[in-house]
């Protein structure tokens, strides 16, 4: 598996296919652990990612980390994470529909080298990739939907949005996720 993902790692560094190639720092291919159980897909790297080569390491990777040790997991661990496209959009903007095309072939190479049982669908940029039939995180989150390989996929809110959301009351963004974290820890823990 890691022999694998270290030949595409090493493709996906090296790639000119979108111009997004010449406004990077670094391409942000994945980081975590490996594994056969649970894979967070989330939308692009943002500043902090692009400076350091890692997803998730700025406010939002922060928030991200601590909802997955509510429930005693961690990257270091337990979860593989990787993003929808690899490298930054400037100023942060949404990917455009051929970066997203141009960048499909990793994403889908790491899917199947580790055919994770749970992949999250961390935000709508990764919903509308895996399940482009529907729109809305809000209307989906939570749910189970078949995935690729055999696994199971569930949209879950961005921890982005989360921290634009204070609020932790019943039914808020915080709430729900609390709710959808116990939900992923549960059928993970029946993972074999
Ligand atoms: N947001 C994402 O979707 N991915 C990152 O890596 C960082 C922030």
């Amino acid at each position: 598996m890691e022999s694998k993902l270290a030949k595409i790692k090493e493709k996906c560094l090296a790639c000119e296919k979108c111009n997004l190639c010449a406004t990077r720092t670094n391409v942000v291919f994945a980081d975590g652990i490996p594994n056969h159980k649970l894979v967070l897909i989330g939308e692009a790297p943002g500043y902090w990612e692009d400076q350091k080569g890692k997803p998730f390491v700025g406010k939002a990777g922060q928030l991200l980390d601590k909802i997955f040790a509510s429930v005693g997991l961690s990257r270091e661990r337990d979860v593989y994470i990787c993003n929808t496209i690899k490298c930054r959009p400037p100023e942060n903007r949404n990917p455009l529909p051929e970066e997203k095309e141009a960048c499909r072939e990793y994403l889908e190479a790491q899917l199947e080298i580790l055919q994770p049982k749970i992949i999250l669908l961390c935000g709508g940029v990764a919903l509308s990739s895996m399940l482009p039939q529907y729109s809305g995180i809000t209307k989906v989150r939570g749910k189970w939907f078949d995935g690729p390989y055999g696994s199971k996929m569930m949209p879950i809110f961005h921890p982005s949005y989360l921290l634009r959301n204070d609020s932790r009351e019943k039914g808020s963004p915080k709430w729900l996720m609390w709710q959808d974290i116990q939900e992923i820890k549960h059928q993970y823990d029946l993972i074999p």
